[in-house]
């Protein structure tokens, strides 16, 4: 049977008169899984599903990964990543934008990038919908290579890119800092969220997708920080810099990106190793619950850079 698809706004698709609770034949599992690797990002809408449901469907992409930190998934479902907004978290994860609080904001990123071995994907199932806010953006990375021109896409053929690992975000050097404060207990370093302080990684600005083989721009602006050794390139550090600023810039284009306005049932599904994904963020004290399953990745991307 042939999936309907809709195309999303810009990038994506979403699958239409498409119930989780049908039966899943290998037929139809494949063509689920080539309709993820060709278009990034999936979206189906009302499905009444639970967490052993979202779990099977899941395993159609791939093993799925156990998130390491235990309080945030379920003691029943070691593979559901729950997405809480709570009073605790929320002290950590306000800041102000433009003189508005926001709990939750996050820059385009690739999941796991600061480990050199991005996750393969992710789905995200809306189980308590913030009434307005709360939007997830993606963008294919796959489109915003094929628009650069030629020139660029040769140079980018011999650069390699750092990112720094930062719970501080006013250490991130290409995110749009303009109007941001941070909150009071904003975090500073990793440790006052738990988290280890991960070295750098370093990636080809431009990957082959494993999967598919298309090429992909591996240009986030969170946590990017240099070219590597520019001068490799021809470039002096001024005109690595402008690069990076010119990626950036070429990223945030709304051509390449899909925001997703959450209603209870829906389900997205994404590949990360294609596509990046933001966060606007919600109000505070507003009710969100969202349940996450993430497929593990098998590849390589990026390298660790040397800590000593
Ligand atoms: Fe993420």
């Amino acid at each position: 049977m042939a999936l309907a698809i809709t195309p999303l706004e810009n990038v994506g698709v979403e699958v239409s008169d498409f119930d989780i609770t049908q039966t899943i034949d290998n037929a139809l599992k494949s063509e689920l899984v080539s309709l993820w690797n060709k278009h990034a990002i999936l979206v189906f809408r009302g499905q009444n599903i639970d967490p052993k449901r979202q779990i099977e469907f899941s395993r159609i992409f791939g093993p799925l990964a156990l998130h390491p930190l235990k309080e945030t998934t379920s003691a029943e479902y070691p593979e559901l990543f729950m997405l809480v907004n709570e009073p605790e978290k929320e002290r950590y994860h306000t800041a102000s934008y433009n003189g508005e609080l926001i709990v939750g904001r996050l820059d385009w990123h690739w999941d796991l990038l600061y480990t050199g071995k991005p996750n393969r994907g992710a789905l995200l199932r809306s189980v308590v919908c913030a009434e307005e806010d709360g939007l997830t953006g993606f963008a294919d990375m796959d489109k915003a290579y094929a628009a650069l021109d030629t020139d660029t896409k040769a140079l980018l053929e011999k650069i390699e890119v750092a990112y720094c690992f930062s719970m501080n975000r006013r250490h991130m050097r290409y995110v749009d800092l303009e109007g941001y404060e941070p909150g009071p207990h904003s975090p500073t370093k990793p440790a006052d969220l738990n988290y280890p302080d991960f070295p750098d990684v370093a990636y080809p600005a431009v990957i082959s997708h494993p999967a598919t083989g298309r090429k992909i721009l591996k240009i986030c602006d969170q946590f990017l920080d240099r070219v590597v050794a520019p001068h490799k390139a021809g470039l002096c550090n001024d005109e690595a810099v402008d690069l990076l600023e010119r990626l950036v810039a070429h990223i945030r284009k709304p051509e390449f990106h899909y925001f997703h306005r959450w209603n209870e049932g829906d389900m997205v599904l994404w590949d990360n190793w294609n596509a990046t994904h933001y966060a606007t963020g919600t109000k505070p004290g507003v009710k969100r619950v969202i349940h996450r399953t993430t497929i593990e990745g098998d590849a390589t991307l990026g390298r660790v850079l040397e800590t000593s």
